[in-house]
């Protein structure tokens, strides 16, 4: 079999933070696949097809590219951020793995991209220089117990927490009931920082205390996270926003 699938991963949006590996991917390929915004962030090519579809559709665009790949397209599937961070790598996998067999003879690969999470922190200072996890808040695929037990016990362990798909207007209590939980453990001075659109034009960040922290300050766009309790703020002059910054050292300073 020739065709090829190769999941790219687009970065946060600035079209600087596109690896030029990710790059090459998308000029070699015949085919472009993606939810319709991503697939704009891509400058046309003569012979190109292109094939923007709706954000819910994850699977059916992955077999929809695993179709043309065994027909012999060179098919790019794009994903923002990172492709392999709740987004469509796993989707072509689990794709493969329930489907036509034949399709485990394609060439898969995945290019990397910079993850939400990485940009937002790399704008504050370093939040995520310990130890840290992340998880997204949407119960859409898993169920909402399961996001608690995860979210209290990343806390109680004192990780850092970078929080994906924290809010939409299908979600809209999630990031509220997270909020509460995390309260109930780590101290009300907590830096948690509020990312939005990081990388696009419209981007906004904002530091706060997580006494201070409402669900409604963040939207489908913002990443969230939520200091460990070592993480602190450098404060600077005027009205500069502080840096936020995790040490590596826990404890003792060495
Ligand atoms: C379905 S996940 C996809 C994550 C993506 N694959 C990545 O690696 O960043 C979508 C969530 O990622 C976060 N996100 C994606 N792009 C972002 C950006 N430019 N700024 C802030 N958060 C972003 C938001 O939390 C959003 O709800």
């Amino acid at each position: 079999m020739t065709g090829r699938v190769t999941i790219v991963g687009l970065g946060p949006g600035d079209p600087r933070w596109l690896t030029p590996a990710a790059s090459e991917a998308l000029t070699s390929a015949t085919d472009l696949i993606g939810y319709g915004p991503y697939v704009d962030r891509i400058g046309e090519r003569p012979g190109q097809r292109r094939h923007g579809s709706d954000n819910r559709v994850e699977l059916d665009r992955a077999r929809f590219a695993l179709d043309l790949a065994e027909k012999g397209a060179r098919v790019a599937v794009v994903s923002g951020g990172d492709p392999g961070v709740f987004a469509m790598a796993a989707a072509v996998f689990e794709a493969i793995e329930n489907g036509d067999p034949a399709w485990r003879e394609l060439d898969i690969r995945v290019e990397p991209g910079i993850t939400a999470m990485l940009a937002a922190a790399a704008r504050v200072g370093a939040p995520l220089g310990g130890d840290f996890c992340a998880m997204s808040l949407s119960d859409n695929l898993k169920p909402w117990d399961i996001v608690e037990k995860r979210l209290r016990a990343a806390v109680e362990a004192d990780f850092a927490v970078a929080l994906y798909n924290p809010i939409s207007s299908a979600r809209p209590w999630q990031l509220g009931a997270a909020l509460k939980i995390v309260s109930e453990i780590r101290s009300q001075d907590t830096p948690i920082i509020l990312a939005r659109a990081v990388g696009r034009p419209d981007e906004s960040i904002r530091i706060l205390p997580l006494a201070d922290v409402e669900a409604s300050m963040a939207d489908m766009s913002t990443m969230v996270i939520i200091g460990a309790s070592t993480t602190r703020l450098i404060e600077r002059p005027g009205n500069e926003a502080p840096y936020v910054y995790t040490p590596r050292f826990y404890g003792v300073r060495p």
